[in-house]
């Protein structure tokens, strides 16, 4: 009679840590899909939170008059050393990017930068505007020269100071120049992909072909939001400093233009890759519609 006892009170104990893991592990999931749709209305992006995917917002808030004045310095050819622009390097219509070493790094995209919480190949920093004051003293990139005379060079040359008057009062300098360009770095978003309109609403499933749907699946059950996680797909967090790159907006970098083998088999040297060269080529097809 006792030993009965025993049993049910163990088994009611194996039963109640169950019952109790059970309970956290629900209570983690329902704080994880809080925090997500908290992040993404951060953006004005609505999901329902069961999803780790939504469709980009069209824009984020940004001072207008601000951003247009970076765009123009972003374009602009005089402010950099040999005649060199934010945008030969970061083109706007290539997803952001060359695609191309310099000195030490590949160009990173410059999209999607609202979505992201570090910044810089290593993503060392997690202020946008550091990053591209580097871009703009570095000597690998624009290297302006820091005894320069900014204010002199982009008020008089360039005809800027009049909007700069007007956006920043009188007395602007060499850090209004760098607001301005992150300002417009922030507001560069990728819009209207295949993925966009699948996920776009209530969804267009005809947004996605058959080999682009089963590469989703193969990218949801290899679990890549491990890494490339977020609305960005990515630009989230770093491992061994590396920065996880945003796959958002892939489809128009140059490394997408090379070819269904090449992102084939960069999509195979992935952690957690499907093995299958039929898998691979799916996954191909999907990261060419993100
Ligand atoms: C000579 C080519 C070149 C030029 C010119 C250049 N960049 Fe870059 N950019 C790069 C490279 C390479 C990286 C990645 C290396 C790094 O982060 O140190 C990068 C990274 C960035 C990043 C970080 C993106 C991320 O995902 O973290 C931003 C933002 C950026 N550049 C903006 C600019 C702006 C603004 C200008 C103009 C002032 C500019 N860049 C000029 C090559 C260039
Ligand atoms: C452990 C973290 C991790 C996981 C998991 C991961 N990636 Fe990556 N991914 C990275 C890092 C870091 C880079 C940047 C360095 C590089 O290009 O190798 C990257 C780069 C990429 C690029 C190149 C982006 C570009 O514009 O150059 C693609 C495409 C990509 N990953 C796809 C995938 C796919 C598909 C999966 C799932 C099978 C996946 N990744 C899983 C960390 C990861």
């Amino acid at each position: 009679m006792k030993k009965a006892l025993w049993y049910a009170l163990a088994a009611f104990a194996v039963a109640g840590c169950f019952g109790v893991n059970w309970w956290l592990s629900a209570q983690r999931h329902a704080r994880k899909i809080a925090a997500r749709k908290a992040a993404f209305a951060a953006y004005g992006v609505h999901v329902d939170g069961s999803s780790d995917y939504a469709a980009l917002p069209l824009s984020v808030p940004v001072r207008e008059s601000v951003k247009e004045i970076g765009l123009d310095l972003f374009v602009c050819d005089h402010i950099g050393k040999q005649r060199r622009s934010c945008a030969d390097c970061h083109p706007r219509d290539q997803g952001g990017t060359d695609g191309r070493r310099h000195g030490a790094h590949v160009t990173l995209p410059v999209e999607n930068l609202a979505f992201q919480r570090v910044f810089g190949h290593d993503g060392a920093e997690t202020n946008l505007t550091a990053v591209v004051e580097r871009m703009v003293f570095g000597a690998d990139y624009l290297a302006f020269p820091t005894n320069w005379d900014f204010r002199k060079r982009i008020g008089n040359g360039l005809r800027f100071r009049d909007r700069f008057d007007a956006a920043f009062g009188s007395s602007w300098s060499t850090n209004e120049v760098v607001l301005a360009l992150s300002e417009y770095a922030w507001s560069r978003i990728t819009v209207h992909t295949p993925f966009d309109w699948y996920m776009f609403g209530s969804g267009h499933p005809e947004a996605l072909g058959p080999a682009a749907k089963r590469g989703f699946d193969a990218f949801k059950d290899a679990r890549c939001i491990r890494c490339h996680s977020g609305i960005a797909l990515g630009g989230e967090r770093t491992e061994k400093n590396v920065k996880m790159p945003g796959l958002r907006g892939f489809s128009r970098r140059p490394f997408a233009r090379q070819g269904e083998d090449a992102v084939a088999d960069k999509a195979a040297s992935m952690p957690g890759a499907p093995k299958s060269a039929g898998a691979l080529s799916d996954l191909a097809a999907f990261l060419r519609c993100l």
